[in-house]
């Protein structure tokens, strides 16, 4: 496990990043409330019960679990349940990123720090550069790489033999995958935006540790308006919190959550300002499908973020349509654009009927 190469590199490789896409997400209260046990993991309920399966499994055979990739839009678990597999295995987890992931000497260097079990997480696997994906082909299969030693007439290649670890990757673009790679994750899970009552868990579960008092129903408003994604739920109750605490009122309910959240430029349908700037841009266009570097351009955003984090969503719901020369409005569309509030003073959708 040894080589005599340099494993240093410019990034530090166990940071981890997140989606640009969500700001004003303090990491340090995220990794708070992170559930630390697959207990206290809400919702999902068969992609939990498989991988209960799975590590239990493995665990039998004295093995490490099978490669797994995690699919999903951002801020539904993909990290949080990568974390658990490790410490349900009572193993190392070691996290990167694709982005960041781009040398392969980046790649042998956290490969070979790893022990027996250890769980690598990688995250943004769809963007890990052409090499370093290519590394990864023979370290998942044959737990073992060959790298270049020296250069010019001295070069010579060596077989690097690697502890059975598991790779544990992330992806909010599965179909950015090679299929060659794809098929080497024995274990595939996609994770889905999560029903009303499962967010009022997480609330719940989040008020107490953040030490907040939300009753019932306030929770209610947060889970309906949050698309679906615990992690936008957590930064809701976060900002409501504020506003509560600001107004003097030390519990959070439905009154208070609305009030809050109409604020914050977050409509009864989940809808937030970046949004309804995309819907708008699309609706101007009058059936004339919009690219997505107009849309960026138009609502000041990447285009990344547009199609990671705004789009599948708008999508789902029926906001917007993707044809194959841009965007359209959808079926939903005219209950939020056209005449601005049209819809929307109706009160709360609720997300079961509406993905
Ligand atoms: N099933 C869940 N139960 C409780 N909290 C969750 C759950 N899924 C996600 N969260 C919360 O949402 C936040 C974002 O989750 P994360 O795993 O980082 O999402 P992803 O990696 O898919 O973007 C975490 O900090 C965690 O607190
Ligand atoms: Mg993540």
């Amino acid at each position: 496990m040894e080589t005599d190469e340099p494993m240093s590199s410019g990034s530090d490789p166990t940071r981890q990043t997140q989606p640009a896409a969500i700001p004003g997400d303090s990491s340090a209260v995220e990794e708070q409330i992170r559930p630390g046990d697959l207990t206290e993991f809400v919702g999902q309920g068969a992609v939990v019960d498989n991988l209960k399966v799975y590590l239990e499994a493995a665990k039998k055979r004295g093995d490490s679990l099978d490669h797994t990739l995690f699919s999903g839009m951002p801020g539904l678990g993909k990290t949080t349940l990568s974390s658990l597999i490790a410490a349900q295995m009572g193993v190392n987890f070691r996290a990167t990123s694709g982005p960041v992931l781009d040398k392969a000497k980046d790649l042998v260097g956290l490969l070979t720090e790893l022990q027996e079990g250890d769980v690598l997480f990688i995250d943004e696997v769809h963007r890990v550069s052409r090499v370093v994906e290519e590394y990864l082909y023979t370290a998942m299969e044959d737990f073992q790489i060959d790298i270049l030693i020296d250069s010019g007439p001295n070069a010579r290649s060596m077989r690097i033999h690697l502890p059975k670890f598991t790779l544990v990757a992330a992806t909010t673009r599965e179909g950015n995958l090679t299929s060659p790679f794809r098929a080497r994750f024995g274990i595939h899970e996609k994770l889905e935006p999560y029903a009303v009552e499962d967010l009022i868990r997480i609330l719940e579960r989040s008020a107490r540790i953040l030490g907040v008092e939300i009753d019932q129903e306030g929770a209610r408003v947060l889970a309906s308006r949050c698309r679906g994604t615990p992690r936008i739920a957590n930064r809701y109750l976060r900002r409501v919190r504020d506003f509560a605490d600001v107004d003097g009122s030390n519990r959070i309910d439905e009154e208070c959550a609305r009030a809050a959240l109409d604020r914050l430029g977050v409509d009864p349908f989940g809808l937030d300002t970046v949004d309804r700037k995309i819907l708008e841009v699309v609706a101007r266009a009058d059936g004339t499908p919009v690219g997505v570097k107009t849309i960026a351009v138009t609502v000041g955003e990447e285009e990344r973020t547009i199609e990671d984090v705004h789009e599948p969503y708008l999508i789902r719901a029926g906001f917007i349509e993707k044809t194959t020369r841009g965007r359209v409005l959808g079926p939903a569309a005219d209950k939020v654009v056209d005449g601005a509030t049209g819809g929307r003073q109706q009160g709360s959708l609720d997300l079961e009927d509406s993905v």
